[in-house]
């Protein structure tokens, strides 16, 4: 059974099913480019001074939009590329779409990058999804449904101690700006932890998290397009996300902590 069918059938019960396999052949699709163009020369354009915007990043987000479009039709669309910079949150459905998170690595052929897609309504995600096309992981949650990887349900772990957490985080585009907050973060928690990561793609961290592969995650300045699938993703796998402080999280607010939930009190001490 090939992967939308298995989603086909596992959530044949929700009325997010057709979201779910139209958000899942759109994401197959845009990995597919990406995989492509992998490794290949790039024409690059910058958004700002270190934030990158590849061939990759535009193709693989047409060619999401149009298969979108042809699957799940009248469902607005907010993606990275197209949307303003800081879009504000929009009533009803939504489709939040990164085509490429992870630019940098794509760019320089590190080679941990996803696609992101997440069905939002009213402000909360209702499904998910985060393509890896090199490793070809499919993530997928749906509202009430749990996390899958491939066609395997997921969990977060139960460490409950810092001291054997692995944990990650990422460094914001505006690192001048914020260059005292991040050090002072790293300061704080890398003696505490057992060890730090910094992959380069917020959606795969939390997809990480969600699969028990990371402890824990957390990041200031992101956009909703980098969370909106991975927060339902911890959440469906039995984790917590919030913001620094523990409040209840929004991908429409820039700071996230996701951590399976024994570990997330103790990070959210440190960082809050
Ligand atoms: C970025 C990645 C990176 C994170 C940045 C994001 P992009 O997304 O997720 O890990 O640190 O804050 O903006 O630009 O590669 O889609
Ligand atoms: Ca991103
Ligand atoms: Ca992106």
């Amino acid at each position: 059974m090939n992967r939308l069918d298995f989603l086909k059938k596992q959530c044949s019960d929700s009325e997010l099913s057709p979201m779910l396999q139209a958000a899942g052949r759109a994401a197959l699709t845009a990995g597919f480019i990406l995989k492509e163009l992998y490794g290949r020369p790039h024409t690059i354009t910058m958004k700002g001074e270190i934030n990158l915007v590849t061939e990759a990043d535009v193709a693989a987000e047409t060619a999401i939009i149009a298969s979108l479009q042809e699957d799940a039709p009248n469902i607005a669309i907010m993606a990275e590329e197209s949307a303003g910079e800081n879009p504000e949150q929009p009533k009803g459905r939504v489709w939040v779409i990164d085509p490429l998170d992870g630019t940098t690595n794509f760019a320089h052929g590190f080679p941990i990058f996803a696609v992101s897609i997440a069905l939002m309504e009213n402000g909360s995600t209702m499904a998910g999804v985060i393509y890896c096309p090199l490793q070809d992981e499919l993530f997928c949650c749906w509202r009430d449904g749990g996390s899958w990887l491939n066609s395997k349900k997921i969990q977060v772990t139960d460490t409950d101690f810092l001291v054997q957490s692995l944990v990650a985080t990422g460094f914001p585009y505006d690192i001048h700006a914020k260059l005292d907050q991040v050090m002072e973060q790293m300061r704080t928690l890398l003696p505490k932890v057992r060890d730090i990561r910094r992959a380069g793609a917020a959606a795969v961290d939390l997809a990480y998290v969600a699969c028990g592969r990371l402890d824990g995650f957390w990041e200031m300045d992101l956009k909703p397009w980098d969370t909106a699938a991975g927060w339902l993703l911890v959440e469906e796998a039995g984790g917590k996300v919030t913001d620094f402080a523990g409040k209840a999280y929004s991908p429409f607010y820039p700071e996230i902590l996701a951590a399976n939930s024994a570990l997330h009190p103790l990070l959210c001490e440190q960082l809050g």
